[in-house]
């Protein structure tokens, strides 16, 4: 790199910077939507209401590590860190490095882990953070339009990775997720959301 190259680094990651304060979270990831249509697999984030219909089941208070699949901007991120007890952990995976980044910025939590990776990666994942299983693991993963064979194999390595009790909470646009989990889960909880853009269905998938 030239002097010159350098020295226009500190002016370009400014205009970065300033270009996504003025974007906010949804230009952010709308952007995003826009260079990977299929793995993002939404235009805009998830409402208020479905977040909070999907995390109505969970026990809180036996919540030590929540894992979260494709945190996208964070929308999730922050209803559950300010639900998660003191000593808890967020362990949030999404391959998009520019979300990742976004969020390694935005959220300054002690308890707040985000990792650029493949949700298929969960278990390594986990204990590298030194945990044996997760408590609950959140999925906004767009399953109809995963690779070939990612989306079984995301939801066998959940399975395993879940302690006996704990659940996965999988909020789509198709019931596909839904024909995929019960593979896996032989007790599954299901709900709709219609205030949502586009409606989603809902299921929790619990580990026996
Ligand atoms: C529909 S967006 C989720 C948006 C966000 N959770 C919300 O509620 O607004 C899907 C996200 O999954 C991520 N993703 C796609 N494939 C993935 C994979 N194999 N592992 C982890 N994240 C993945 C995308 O980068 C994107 O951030």
């Amino acid at each position: 790199m030239t002097s010159t190259q350098a020295a226009r680094q500190p002016i370009i990651q400014r205009a970065k910077r300033k270009a996504e304060r003025m974007l906010g979270p949804a230009g952010i990831f709308f952007k995003g939507f826009l260079k990977h249509p299929a793995m993002v697999g939404a235009i805009v984030p998830s409402s208020n209401r479905t977040i909070e219909r999907v995390l109505s089941k969970v026990n809180w208070e036996e919540c030590r590590l929540f894992v979260e699949y494709g945190p996208g901007v964070g929308t999730f991120c922050r209803p559950v860190l300010e639900k998660l007890r003191r000593d808890g952990r967020l362990i949030v995976i999404d391959t998009n490095p520019d979300f990742i980044e976004y969020l390694q910025k935005t959220i300054g939590d002690s308890r707040f882990i985000a990792v650029h990776g493949s949700a298929s990666d969960v278990e390594e994942i986990v204990r590298a953070h030194g945990f044996e299983n997760a408590d609950y693991v959140l999925s906004g993963l767009p399953f109809s339009t995963l690779p070939e064979g990612v989306g079984p194999a995301i939801m066998g390595a959940t399975h395993r990775v879940l302690r006996p009790g704990g659940a996965f909470l999988v909020y789509q646009y198709t019931a596909r997720a839904r024909d995929l989990m019960g593979q896996f889960f032989r007790h599954i909880d299901k709900g709709f959301e219609p205030l949502n853009v586009p409606p989603c269905v809902i299921s929790w998938g619990w580990k026996e």
